[in-house]
């Protein structure tokens, strides 16, 4: 069991590196207000929120304690990023506003999951 969960922290880390990448790689073009969000953002947030999940019911399953809360906030935040993702995600200009609440939020979630003990 500890192999199969220790397989979807790499799966989740994946999904940050896909969210927080196609954020982090297009800060300049946020400020000019010419960035967008790529397929590899919405796949980046899907895999989190699948990954996620998935940790939940392997932990449990396991008889390994989650924090309940820490999980919320962690989902609640997430399914704000995919919303908005995913609604935008055809736009070939987002907003300079919402284009960096995607990323502050991600990386809010970052310092959550790693602050959070
Ligand atoms: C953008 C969204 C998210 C980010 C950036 C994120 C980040 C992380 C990171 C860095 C870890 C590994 C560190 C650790 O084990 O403490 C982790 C673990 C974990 N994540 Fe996430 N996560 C996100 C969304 C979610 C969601 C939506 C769920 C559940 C519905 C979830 C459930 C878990 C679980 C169960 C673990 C392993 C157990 C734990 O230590 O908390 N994550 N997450």
């Amino acid at each position: 069991m500890d192999v199969l969960i220790n397989v979807f922290v790499a799966l989740h880390v994946i999904g940050i590196a896909a969210l927080l990448g196609g954020f982090l790689t297009q800060m300049k073009a946020m400020g000019e207000g010419t960035a967008r969000f790529g397929p590899a953002m919405l796949h980046g947030a899907l895999t989190m929120l699948v990954t996620g999940v998935a940790l939940v019911g392997l932990n449990q399953a396991d008889d390994q304690a989650v924090n309940n809360v820490k999980i919320g906030v962690k989902l609640a935040i997430l399914v704000v990023v995919l919303g908005l993702v995913y609604v935008k995600r055809d736009e070939e200009r987002v907003d300079k506003a919402v284009f960096g609440a995607v990323g502050g939020l991600t990386a809010a979630n970052v310092f959550i999951a790693t602050l959070w003990t």
